[in-house]
């Protein structure tokens, strides 16, 4: 399949999801900026929520970064002109007994704070609701740990291809938890939904020998959960190692570039779990962040000619898939088309 006139502009079909774009934390009593699929942002907070608005100001062209919250809402640095979470200007300073012009107003996206991520939509009308974690909600028999933001120079698809890589796992990551000595990738199933896939495999990882023992041989169960196009919920119930969840979710800046938040949760009463997570995982991702980088095309690829894809690749070849089939506007989990 080359590019034809029916695959849609990469901006178009996933302006329509919700995204993650800061993680809750970062955002606090200052507004801060984001870009999402090219779109320079705005985001900060408000009495009845999050608001994420353009970034320049109408007026003259100041960055509402450098604005101030105010009671009414955000005061651009410059001129002092205020703006509603809608993005209506509601006070002009210099001149405040004449009309507000119907042009000054910033125009407002559609924002959302949830599982410790402030989550933006570019369309007014989202096509796929925001992935379902519900354990997240209960704070009281999960604890979460987040790494700070992974900025890569890739595309989100690129990125989540390489969480679901199974193959990839011995060899990449070797010396963190990868088995050199296991590298072949038995046949597993994949599940595709309407709005993700899911998979699970047993991965033989090896667990590094504490105070000069070997490594030793950790079975691990993966369970892969992808919510389309760009979340993963990975489980991890290992038999030497704490169960945990990771969750990874790849905001795309544009095309070729993204940022992704990673995070995981795990019982609360495992002690010093967030050090080890951050420490390990850390390296992990390194691991992945140079060779995810070195691939070419940058740009998620639409579909599977400039590559050799195998059976072991069968995950990260049916989350290509259905990506593909977004682009061209069909659903992920229409039968065969590539
Ligand atoms: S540029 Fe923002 S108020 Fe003038
Ligand atoms: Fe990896």
């Amino acid at each position: 399949m080359t590019q034809s006139p029916e695959v849609r502009p990469y901006r178009d079909t996933f302006a329509a999801y919700w995204h993650p774009v800061a993680y809750a934390h970062e955002l606090g009593t200052a507004p801060l900026p984001a870009r999402l699929l090219g779109t320079e942002l705005v985001l900060w907070r408000t009495a009845s929520g999050v608001a994420a608005t353009q970034r320049y100001c109408p007026h003259r062209g100041a960055d509402l970064c450098s604005g101030a919250l105010t009671p009414e809402g955000l005061r651009c640095a410059f001129h002092g002109w205020t703006y509603a979470r809608s993005g209506a200007c509601i006070r002009i300073p210099s001149q405040p007994q004449s009309p507000i012009p119907e042009r000054a107003r910033l125009v407002s996206y559609l924002a959302a704070e949830r599982y410790g991520l402030i989550w933006v939509c570019l369309s007014p009308e989202p096509v796929a609701p925001l992935p379902s974690w519900p354990e997240l909600e209960d704070t009281s028999s999960v604890a979460t740990v987040a790494l700070p933001r992974l900025d890569w120079d890739t595309s989100a698809g690129r990125m989540l291809e390489i969480v679901l890589d199974v193959a990839h796992l011995s060899f990449v990551h070797e010396g963190t938890f990868g088995n050199p000595e296991q590298p072949e990738v038995p046949a597993y199933d994949v599940e595709r939904r309407e709005q993700g896939l899911s998979a699970r495999i047993v991965y033989p990882a090896l667990s590094p020998g504490i105070g000069g023992a070997p490594p030793r041989v950790d079975r691990t169960t993966l369970t892969y959960d992808v919510t389309f196009p760009f979340a993963v919920r990975l489980s991890f119930k290992p038999t030497l190692f704490y169960a945990h969840t990771v969750y990874a979710v790849a905001s795309p800046g544009s095309e070729e570039k993204m940022q992704c938040f990673y995070f995981a949760s795990y019982h609360p009463r495992i002690r010093n779990f967030a050090d080890m997570f951050v420490k390990s995982e850390s390296a992990i991702l390194e691991q992945d962040r140079r060779i995810a980088e070195g691939q070419r095309p940058r740009a998620h690829p639409l579909d599977f000619s400039g590559e050799v894809p195998v059976r072991a690749d069968r995950l990260p070849l049916e989350y290509r898939r259905a990506l593909v089939a977004l682009r061209l506007g069909r659903p992920p989990d229409a039968p065969g088309f590539e």
